[in-house]
């Protein structure tokens, strides 16, 4: 169904295109972006916007950042695929930046974000089977309620989503699930001698952003420790300066056995994820067990290597720590009565909505991208705010404005 709130019949023309041509895999916003700066976006009208979305968090550099453009058109005039059957200038040098970054000995470059969840399940099986001694067939990975880690038959096997499970069947046996944030169930879980790892979020983002208690990551970790099991951090979307620290597991002090990234180590630019571990659990996959034709290919790698920078340079860790605190503050003090609940870490907040009307978040959506601001529902109620890290105390305050007014059309419309 197409929004008949469209802006104009340019507008239209390309909702209208999508309609037809595209898969109806995504309900999006009816906006259509031609352009992107920082912390805005443009649509094909000429308005600007507040993207609060950051490509899922893939953006957190912001839209087009002047850095990694040069590093794009000065990389793709040069080399852009060697594949891993050669050598290239570019891919050891990106991973030796990241592992010493991160303290790992290894790091396993692929393009997309479940890729590299794939990769650090397969990894965590060789372990189980190789090292631990796990009998053949019988590594299990305990995973969480909620979770969200990509799309592939195999992830949403371990899915609690409807919506991203039914009809997909038959599903890849093999794993447990259990509460988010519970550590007596991962303790009981662990007691299984096949296990081999656990597999988590530090924040489950696509679930509306369920920030676990204080000490939930680094107890679980000590417990996988003593079971003798792989602790896995899927950082894809809270990784790289999102929730205030580079990794978000760094709140806790936590050091993940397997370390999982995507999104914005891409700057928004061009596919890359990656998976970081020690010898003892990298060296188990040998050469033709595992890869992928674009994953480390050197244009990619040259992008990657900025986009880290960029976050060290332009602090945009403690950026994320400090616009983050005041963003929910100052929501919180406006006392919305639509506002049930404000959470988060950093710059990846959500609010949940309370009202009775099922599109409630939805309609507040589409108020918002009409004063200007762009973000999208996840799971009904809950709205993800994350912003680019990117963004200032003078753009948050307009933001909080924009939000404030949409909000109060909502209250006198519905
Ligand atoms: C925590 C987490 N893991 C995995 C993924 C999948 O990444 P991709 O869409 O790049 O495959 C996402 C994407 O939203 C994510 O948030």
């Amino acid at each position: 169904m197409i929004d008949t709130h469209t802006h104009s019949t340019l507008s239209a023309y390309y909702l209208q295109l999508e309609e037809q041509y595209v898969a109806h895999n995504y309900h999006p916003l009816p906006v259509v972006f031609s352009r992107g700066q920082g912390v805005y976006v443009w649509d094909v009208e000429g308005k600007k916007y507040y993207d609060f979305l950051s490509g899922y968090s893939a953006l957190n550099q912001g839209h087009v950042h002047p850095r990694l453009v040069k590093a794009f058109t000065e990389q793709a005039q040069k080399l852009t695929l060697t594949s891993r059957a050669f050598y290239n200038d570019q891919l050891g040098e990106m991973a030796r930046f990241l592992t010493s970054l991160l303290g790992y000995d290894k790091l396993l470059p692929m393009n997309t974000g479940v890729e590299a969840v794939e990769t650090a399940l397969k990894l965590a099986r060789k372990w189980a089977y190789q090292v631990k001694g796990v009998p053949k067939n019988k590594a299990k990975i305990i995973v969480c309620e909620n979770n969200f880690h990509g799309r592939t038959l195999n992830v949403i096997s371990f899915s609690t989503d409807p919506l991203a499970k039914e009809g997909f069947g038959p599903y890849m046996p093999g794993y447990e699930i259990i509460p988010y944030n519970d550590l007596k169930a991962l303790e009981k879980a662990l007691q299984d001698p096949n296990v081999a790892a656990f597999l988590v979020e530090p924040i489950q983002g696509e679930a509306g952003v369920i920030v676990p208690d204080n000490g939930y990551l680094s107890t679980a970790k000590d417990l996988c420790k003593q079971a003798h099991v792989l602790f896995i951090a899927d950082e894809i979307q809270t990784g790289l300066g999102r929730t205030g620290k580079m990794l978000c597991c760094d709140h806790e002090q936590v050091k993940p056995d397997i370390l999982i990234l995507g999104k914005a180590l891409s700057g928004g630019m061009m596919p890359i994820s990656a998976v970081l571990a020690n010898d003892e659990v990298m060296l188990t996959i040998g050469p033709g067990e595992h890869g992928s034709t674009f994953g480390g290919n050197p244009l990619a790698c040259r992008i990657a290597r900025e986009a880290v920078q960029i976050i060290i340079d332009e602090h945009l860790a403690e950026n994320a720590a400090i616009q983050g605190a005041y963003f929910r503050e100052q929501l919180l003090n406006m006392h919305a009565p639509l506002i049930r609940e404000v959470r988060g870490k950093g710059l990846l907040n959500a609010i949940v909505i309370d009202h009775p009307h099922p599109d409630a978040a939805w309609k507040l959506c589409l108020l918002m991208r009409d004063h200007g601001l762009l973000a999208k529902p996840t799971h009904g109620d809950r709205i993800r705010l994350a912003p680019p890290l990117t963004i200032t105390r003078e753009q948050i305050d307009e933001c909080l404005a924009i939000m404030e007014t949409s909000l109060k059309k909502f209250s006198s419309t519905y």
